[in-house]
């Protein structure tokens, strides 16, 4: 029998307790091993809700204590670089949250670490795992919608995002913290890599909200040509209030196929004829894309224990910061970015 792949959560807040969740009920080939949390009484809560006692305010300590074989890190974008090539170092496989990094230099010094080390790098795309993104992207390659011409990606999510993610500086902001799943979504199921955006934000909520962050928006609208000639387009608003809501149309060249509903469950409720039709929809992430968090945390456990490389792979995380870099300049300098612009500056 393989033996459990031992597993350091690094960041217990909000997806931390995702994929603790998945570790400890739904994933048995991997084991919580220990916690690791800067903010003590985060880590005591989320260790007693899971019932793990190695707990640790560093990774350093983490790994001066404990044995394990792999992380999966849950902490604010601008620290995932120095975790990542720390546990690569360490010889630690590592799975990463979404956006990979705040830059495409930071996304190459993890990806040559991990290389350097040999251990996996998978990247936090669960709605590739979720199983209507999985059958939608098996049935494209399957031709039976032909062709994909255009690509249309929406995500709006409810509440206000946290602080540190509202900022360019240690977020990117709502195009990476929000849309990075939208980013992805594109170029997989387009089968291509974006050539060229065009981006226009506003900002509609914030001031009301007493958000005065500078360059804070919580609209976002990006248009995408891809190098295979194909269109696509990426809706972002946070928070928008009515929910959590992830969709996506595909349309080919013989047919189309929409990915996603607003109902958060097959029930429509009518109660009276005053207030009409009363129908739940998706309240937050973790609701909406259950099966896609658990799906990916069985993958990358799957992957290390069979040394199969995994997919959502680091370079894929690399092409979502590089959209997410060219649709930042875009509304910054107010004019449509190739990639290249992006891409050529970091290889420089
Ligand atoms: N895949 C998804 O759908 C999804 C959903 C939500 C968040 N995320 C991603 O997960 C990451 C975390 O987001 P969140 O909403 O959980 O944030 P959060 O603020 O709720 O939690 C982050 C935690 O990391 C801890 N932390 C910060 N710096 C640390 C460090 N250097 N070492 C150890 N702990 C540290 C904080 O104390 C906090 O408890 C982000 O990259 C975010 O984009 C992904």
């Amino acid at each position: 029998m393989t033996s459990p792949v031992r597993i350091v959560l690094i960041g217990a807040g909000r997806a931390g307790r995702v994929h603790a969740h998945s570790l400890v009920h739904h994933v048995p080939g991997g084991t919580l091993a220990g916690l690791v949390d800067s903010m003590p009484e985060t880590l005591r809560e989320t260790g007693t809700l899971y019932g793990v006692d190695a707990q640790y305010e560093t990774l350093e300590a983490a790994l001066n204590k404990l044995d394990f074989d792999a992380v999966v890190i849950t902490t604010p974008t601008f620290t995932h670089r120095a975790l990542a090539v720390m546990a690569a170092e360490a010889g630690k496989h590592v799975f990463c949250e979404k956006p990979m990094a705040l830059s495409l230099e930071e996304c190459d010094a993890m990806i040559a670490a991990a290389d350097r080390s040999g251990v996996f790098l998978q990247i936090g795309f669960m709605r590739r795992f979720a199983p209507e993104f999985a059958a939608a992207f098996d049935r494209i390659q399957a031709g039976e919608i032909g062709q994909p011409m255009l690509v249309k990606s929406l995500t709006h999510g409810p509440g206000l995002p946290p602080p540190w993610a509202r900022d360019l500086k240690t977020s990117n902001g709502m195009l990476a913290e929000v849309n990075s799943h939208d980013w992805d979504c594109t170029r997989w199921l387009m089968g291509s890599n974006p050539q060229r955006v065009y981006v226009e934000t506003a900002n509609f909520k914030g001031p009301a909200r007493g958000v005065d962050t500078p360059n804070f928006y919580d609209n976002v609208l990006v248009n995408i040509r891809f190098e295979n000639g194909g269109l696509g387009s990426i809706s972002g608003i946070c928070p928008c209030d009515y929910g959590y809501d992830a969709r996506v149309e595909i349309v080919g060249e013989r047919g189309i196929m929409q990915i996603g509903e607003m109902q958060g469950q097959p029930l429509v409720v009518c109660t009276n004829r005053d207030q009409g039709l009363v129908t739940p929809i998706y309240r937050t992430w973790p609701d909406r894309f259950a099966w896609g968090y658990i799906r990916e945390m069985e993958h990358f456990v799957h992957c290390i224990q069979t040394d199969t490389p995994p997919q959502a792979t680091a370079a894929d995380g690399r092409w979502a910061v590089a959209g997410v870099l060219a649709g930042t300049k875009s509304f910054l300098e107010e004019r449509p970015v190739y990639l290249r612009e992006v891409l050529e500056a970091a290889a420089v």
